[in-house]
């Protein structure tokens, strides 16, 4: 095992840095300077989207986070009205489908039980077609589907998932770039393309702040409590830190969008809970800080991740953690990497079983 690790502490390290190789190979062979080939998606592909007047998607865990941060997308670049749902709730509800929905799953083992069921359901349903991003092409979801897009992550290991995310959202860029072409939003595909390109850098860069981010795990070793805040496409960002860091280092952990705090969680924040903001350049970041400021106001400690752009600087209580600016599509994915580090350091620290956090799978193939 400890020749698969490769020299890493945890798998989870190590496939912490796999990232910007395993982005790389997700957009490999799949795009030109100027957009998406159709081709690939299988066979098939192209009727399928020109059909498409709106996406379903559905998921579980960390690839429901990868679906949210979709939605932004969709709706941003391509005009494209998207739905995002929990697989388990998605496949007990009853559904009014409008005409031309295409339900997009995500999944990286492709054998979570409530997703396989909610496609089945989305059948009989009558929605326009099945879209998967999985990461292992012989799984049941990729089976059946009518599309796939196979993120090319290699083996996850992990139960804590990191490389499995990241390249679904380099998958979803690429999805959410094709149906931005059929909707007439050329400079939408465009940019997502340009972004996505930019990707693998861009990760390999973020990846030079593990050091000060194991500094700042420090401080949440004796903590029972974390608050994680953001907005916008970062609001499932924050989601999906306080996800990894309850996972692995069973700090009870909360993401938030920073406009909800004054409807409860700032009832919490007192000087024992940390609370960590994403905090990007962008139209969002004026609203954040006041929001951060609430939290200052109440002895609330606050480690903030914020690209260069944002020009945010540390104070006492405010500790900044400058990120690399990164083009606005890929600032989600790019603000993920500190927040991986973080909470693998913390458990680090803590001395949990990293890799096999306790009560959890890999993959939840019964109900
Ligand atoms: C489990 C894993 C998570 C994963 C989720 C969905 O909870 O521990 O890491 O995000 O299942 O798995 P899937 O294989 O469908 O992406």
């Amino acid at each position: 095992e400890a020749v698969e690790r490769g020299g890493y502490r945890h798998f989870m390290l190590k496939e912490i840095h796999e990232q910007p190789a395993a982005v790389a190979e997700t957009l490999e062979g799949r795009h030109t300077d100027a957009g998406v080939l159709d081709a690939a998606l299988g066979p098939g592909a192209a009727g399928l989207l020109d059909a498409a007047q709106r996406l379903q998607i559905v998921a579980c865990g960390t690839s429901y986070h990868a679906g949210l941060i979709a939605r932004y997308w969709a709706e941003e670049y391509a005009g494209l009205p998207c739905e995002v749902e929990v697989a388990s709730e998605f496949r007990y509800r009853s559904h009014a489908v409008a005409p031309g929905t295409l339900l997009l799953v995500i999944s990286q083992s492709g054998e979570t039980a409530d997703v396989l069921a909610a496609l089945r359901e989305a059948r009989r349903l009558g929605y326009a077609g099945v879209l998967a991003i999985c990461n292992v092409p012989e799984s049941s979801l990729v089976r059946e589907a009518d599309l796939t897009l196979l993120t090319r992550a290699g083996p996850e290991i992990g139960v804590a998932s990191t490389k499995a995310f990241t390249t679904q959202l380099t998958a979803l860029l690429l999805i959410v770039a094709a149906f931005a072409r059929r909707r007439g939003r050329p400079q939408g595909e465009a940019e997502l393309v340009r972004s996505a390109v930019a990707l693998p850098g861009a990760i390999e860069r973020v990846l030079d702040l593990e050091e000060p981010v194991a500094r700042i795990a420090e401080q949440f070793v004796d903590r029972a409590h974390a608050l994680f805040l953001g907005r916008g496409s970062h609001f499932p960002v924050a989601l999906e830190g306080a996800l990894k860091l309850k996972e692995i280092s069973y700090i009870h952990a909360e993401g938030y969008p920073a406009g909800e705090l004054k409807h409860g969680p700032l009832a919490l924040v007192d000087s024992t809970m940390p609370v960590v903001a994403v905090a990007p350049h962008g139209a969002l970041l004026e609203k954040l800080q006041s929001n951060l400021q609430e939290v200052r106001a109440r002895g609330g400690q606050l480690f903030v991740f914020a690209d260069d752009a944002a020009a945010l600087r540390s104070a006492d209580g405010f500790q900044v953690v400058p990120v690399p600016a990164a083009p606005a599509p890929i600032s989600p994915i790019v603000h993920t990497l500190p927040l991986q580090l973080l909470a693998y350091h913390v458990a680090v620290l803590r001395g949990t079983d990293v890799d096999k956090p306790r009560n959890l799978a890999k993959s939840v193939t019964v109900e």
